[in-house]
């Protein structure tokens, strides 16, 4: 069963060095969060987990990783400029602002002004001089250096329709109201792929897409039955999309949006290109003078194509805390309670703990030590040797942090080169030869 309140996933966070609140020793800034020891090994894996899937067991994608500040014609055609807003109030009684669809039930709603547009997009001067024109944006998404990157991935590796390039990255946004811990926050990570199609095909790129990700979800813990399929109500779409199917996921303050998956159309290649009236493109957009690409292709026919795209976005914060929030148990053994995170072991920040059972003993830590660098030169993840607490409390920390076995080493494994595992989930123990050891470690994974 997952958690049953966000206030459990804050304390264990904090507690065992996952997640912490930003500059919190000058009180903190809301909205911004630092990844501890183990955040930071989590979020690793996630993120291989989704780049393995979708580049690496996948033919048809290629990686990107441009730079975050991002010049202002990109934000200005990508329409950002003009439509990335959100609309503010005031309370003149409270003295707060909200997000006028979202304004808190402890305020009284009684004295608000008239809602204006607020741009959620961070500026920052490039160069020394602060002339006011030569400014850059903090990028609200990842997506917008995939597509002013098209030409160039094309002209480097030859591909043509159906593909996609891919991107893990951060993304800005100066949100007027934060939610739930690292729900929505100022400064997150994307995992992005723009999927370029046939226009005709998009439709049922579409639908593939959503079942591909779905699935990924699953192999991350996150089942089926925790998830909802949202079709965005055509007037509530972003600019840019034609369609788009939101993955909701059972939070523990809701049901919200986990990934969006949007039909992209020609919107966004055609803005950034020059000479659209050649294109034929689809979708409407505003004519760029700057640009000095065509972000298109040839067809069969030798006519301009510009590809339509398919977007899965998912946010790596919110996978954090639907991934935490699933693996999350509380359990009763023997009158005593047993928190345990039951991550998927791709996921764990710790792949294994070794343990002598004497810490002083040369022989035994000399032994664990040896055992730690076999384990850990598989490339399978972090392997801890834990030299520290005694052996119930050390179980007890990696229950608590998801460590899927447990390594004892005693005189017993001197003698017979034997060692104890301990699995997580069962907290069965079983003496396993060291000649084995590493076939169940892999077996793990
Ligand atoms: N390129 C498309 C795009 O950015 P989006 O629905 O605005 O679409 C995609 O964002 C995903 O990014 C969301 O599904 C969510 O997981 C994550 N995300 C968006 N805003 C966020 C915020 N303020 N804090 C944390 N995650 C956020």
């Amino acid at each position: 069963m997952p958690a049953t309140n966000i206030e459990d996933l804050i304390s264990l966070c904090k507690r065992r060095g996952f997640i912490f609140q930003s500059s919190e020793i000058y009180g903190g800034t809301q909205g911004l969060y630092d990844y501890g020891p183990l955040g930071v090994e989590l979020k690793n894996n996630i993120k291989n987990s989704w780049w393995k899937s979708v580049v690496y067991e996948r033919d048809d994608v290629e990686g990107l990783d441009a730079a975050i500040l991002t010049k202002q014609s990109v934000l200005m055609y990508s329409g950002h400029e003009e439509t990335f807003t959100d609309p503010l109030v005031d309370c003149k009684s409270c003295g707060e602002r909200f997000r006028a669809d979202q304004v808190p039930d402890y305020c009284k709603k009684e004295d608000l002004t008239e809602p204006r547009q607020f741009n959620l997009m961070f500026k920052t001067n490039i160069g020394p001089v602060d002339d006011g024109k030569t400014f850059a944006y903090l990028r609200p998404e990842t997506a917008q250096q995939i597509f002013i990157n098209f030409k160039n991935v094309v002209d480097s590796t030859s591909r043509n329709v159906p593909f996609g390039i891919a991107q893990i990255g951060k993304a800005f946004r100066n949100e007027i109201t934060l939610k739930s811990f690292i729900f929505r926050v100022r400064e997150f990570e994307q995992m992005e792929l723009e999927f370029f199609v046939v226009p005709g095909t998009d439709e049922d790129w579409h639908k593939k897409w959503v079942e591909l990700r779905i699935n990924w979800w699953e192999k991350q813990g996150v089942p089926k039955n925790s998830l909802e399929l949202y079709e965005v109500p055509i007037d509530e779409l972003a600019h840019y999309s034609k369609a788009t199917v939101d993955i909701m996921y059972k939070f523990p303050h809701g049901v919200e949006e986990l990934e969006g998956i949007a039909n992209r159309t020609d919107f966004d290649l055609g803005s950034h290109s020059k000479n659209q009236d050649e294109l034929s493109l689809k979708s409407k957009v505003s004519k760029n003078n700057e640009s000095n690409a065509k972000l298109a292709l040839k067809d069969e026919n030798n006519n301009w194509m510009v590809p339509f795209v398919i977007e899965p976005s998912a946010g790596v914060d919110r996978a954090i805390l639907a991934i935490l929030n699933e693996a999350y148990h509380l359990e009763e053994i023997e009158d005593k309670e047993r928190v345990v995170l039951k991550l998927k072991p791709h996921l764990s920040p710790i792949k294994a703990a070794i343990i002598p059972l004497k810490k002083n003993d040369e022989k035994i830590v000399k032994k664990a030590k040896e055992i730690k660098n076999k384990l850990q030169s598989l490339g399978m993840g972090r392997v801890l040797f834990e030299n520290s607490g005694n052996i119930g409390k050390n179980y007890r920390r990696h229950d608590e942090i998801g460590t899927p076995i447990c390594i004892t080493i005693d005189f017993e494994t001197l003698e017979e080169e034997t060692v104890t595992v301990r699995d997580r989930d069962t907290m069965s123990q079983k003496r396993v030869s060291i000649s084995d050891l590493e076939e169940v470690f892999k077996d793990l994974f």
